[in-house]
């Protein structure tokens, strides 16, 4: 009797002490700040904050409340939030972070899982894909890209009265993304295709992606819920698929091929000699397509707010095309337009389309000294980390922010490295080319009070305005003289 209650409370003890152990032990592997695990419910509520807030505006959220490394839970695994340069600049640089996280299902859904570049984390395969990219996007053709650029803006522009309502408001956003969607084709597909139609898909797809990407299993077992989206996906992926049927056929039709392929040609080229999968090669096309529509023609549409509210702005950077154009008349040298620079980047700093990034730990590895386990989630809130520490007037939209060279490792609105956006360079010369041919025929004038602070954003995947009524209008005024 005494011998066994004994045991029993030395058992209890034993029980305790290892139970101790085991959350002395938990908290101490990883002492990076976060909320707590409290048996389970820190995971869920992180969770749900990054669900019902979308991933954005949570880690913004988790940085501003912990610091800027921060431990949270997605779907139950292990993620840290990074928005200090060293962190975020060592990531970049590492070969240890060349894959990304997300639903599986999720990916599936919009057959990004192991296919395409944006988020296919085959790495070998990604790899293969990601130099068909780098050649289209990088290299010789640059020219090119600016006589696109400038006809198909200018093209648009020359329509603008199409577009107008009758209080001549024209929905800039969607008259960025058509001159964008229509360069792309251009530059990349070179297919005849319905742009209206394309667009509309393109925004559903995206709407599709940032709805499922971080859902949990069970979000794609309920019918009513998941069907509409997936409907929306395949729907683009039927469009690409017969767009792509018509460039097959275009190029059989055609005699002589060697001389400046296209993405697409090159894509389906890699495909006859078996080098890619249809599949795939569908994926490619269609993440081409839609990269600038989502990104670009969005960064441009807030520098025209960010223009208008910065009138001493708009002036400077007008003074400086009329001095070099005059010069050198059609061929402009766009290096010389050092303050359109400068807006450029001050905008991708102060008011980002793409804020934050998202990685997966392939190794295991050491951040500023702590220890990252092999499968750790990583999100790089790049967003964030431009508005601290370096720069004069971190909370302000200001060109003194780029008055003196940025060092690489605060200033990276397209990331950089083996995973960094293989668009950059082109998305500089296409920003340029479009700003200064709509720049140089006309002034915008959004709606009275409407402000990029007044109007509605999401910032689920990326920083997107809401588009509700005339909310995103503006009037198109030409300059005169
Ligand atoms: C203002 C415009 C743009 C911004 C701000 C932007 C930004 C970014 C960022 C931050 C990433 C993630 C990089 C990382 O994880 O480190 C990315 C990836 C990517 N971007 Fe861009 N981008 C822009 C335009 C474009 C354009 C025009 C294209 C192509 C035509 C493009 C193609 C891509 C692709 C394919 C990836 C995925 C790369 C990979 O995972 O290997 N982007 N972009
Ligand atoms: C994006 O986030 C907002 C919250 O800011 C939410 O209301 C909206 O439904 C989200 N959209 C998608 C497609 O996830
Ligand atoms: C290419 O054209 C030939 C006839 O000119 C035809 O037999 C062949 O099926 C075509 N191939 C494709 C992929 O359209
Ligand atoms: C703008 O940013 C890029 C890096 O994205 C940099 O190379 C360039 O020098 C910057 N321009 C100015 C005027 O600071």
């Amino acid at each position: 009797m005494e011998v066994d209650s004994v045991s029993e409370i030395t058992a209890a003890l034993l029980l305790l002490l290892l139970l101790l152990f085991t959350v002395w032990s938990r908290s101490h592997r990883s002492h990076i700040p976060g909320p707590f695990f409290l048996a389970g419910l820190g995971p869920l509520l992180s969770y749900s904050r990054f669900i019902w807030t979308g991933i954005g505006t949570a880690s913004n959220y988790y940085n501003k409340k912990y610091g800027s490394m921060v431990r949270v839970w997605i779907n139950g695994e292990e993620t840290l939030i990074l928005s200090r340069s060293s962190a975020v600049y060592h990531v970049l640089k590492s070969a240890h972070y060349t894959a990304r996280f997300g639903s599986k299902k999720g990916l599936e859904c919009v057959g990004m899982e192991g296919r395409g570049i944006i988020f296919n984390s085959d790495v070998p395969l990604w790899s293969k894909v990601r130099a068909y990219f780098s050649k289209a996007l990088t290299g010789p053709g640059l020219q090119r890209t600016v006589r696109v650029c400038v006809s198909s803006t200018a093209k648009h522009l020359d329509r603008l009265q199409e577009m107008s309502d009758p209080s001549q408001h024209v929905d800039a956003l969607n008259l960025l993304r058509a001159v964008v969607v229509e360069i792309s084709n251009r530059l990349f597909l070179r297919v005849p295709l319905n742009e209206k139609d394309l667009l509309q898909k393109i925004q559903n797809y995206f709407e599709t992606w940032q709805t499922v990407l971080i859902k949990p299993d069970i979000f794609f077992k309920i019918g009513w819920l998941y069907n509409k989206h997936k409907t929306a996906a395949q729907e683009l992926q039927d469009v690409m698929e017969s767009l792509l049927e018509e460039k097959r056929k275009m190029i059989n039709e055609s005699e002589k091929l060697d001389d400046d392929r296209d993405f697409a040609t090159e894509l389906i080229f890699a495909q006859n000699i078996g080098e890619l999968s249809a599949d795939n090669v569908r994926q490619c096309v269609l993440e081409m397509v839609i990269a600038a529509p989502d990104t670009l023609s969005i960064s441009l549409f807030f520098m025209l707010m960010l223009l208008k509210q910065n009138p001493d702005v708009e002036l400077r950077i007008v003074e400086e095309m009329n001095t070099v154009i005059s010069q050198k008349d059609e061929n402009i040298d766009y290096h010389s337009l050092k303050v359109l620079d400068s807006f450029i980047n001050e905008s991708l700093r102060f008011h980002p389309v793409v804020d934050f990034t998202m990685r997966k730990a392939l190794e295991d590895d050491s951040i500023d000294g702590i220890q990252i386990p092999k499968g750790t989630n990583i999100i790089l809130n790049i967003g964030l980390m431009h508005k601290s520490e370096f720069f004069p007037k971190p909370e302000e939209f200001s060109l003194m922010n780029f008055d003196k060279t940025v060092p690489s490792r605060f200033f990276q609105p397209f990331g950089c490295g083996p995973r960094s956006c293989v668009g950059k360079h082109i998305a500089m010369v296409m920003m340029k080319a479009i700003l200064v041919t709509l720049l140089s025929r006309y002034t915008v004038c959004p709606r009275r009070g409407c402000t990029l602070d007044s109007i509605r954003q999401t910032n689920n995947l990326s920083q997107q305005p809401v588009e509700d009524e005339h909310g995103l209008a503006m009037r198109f005024i030409p300059r005169t003289a």
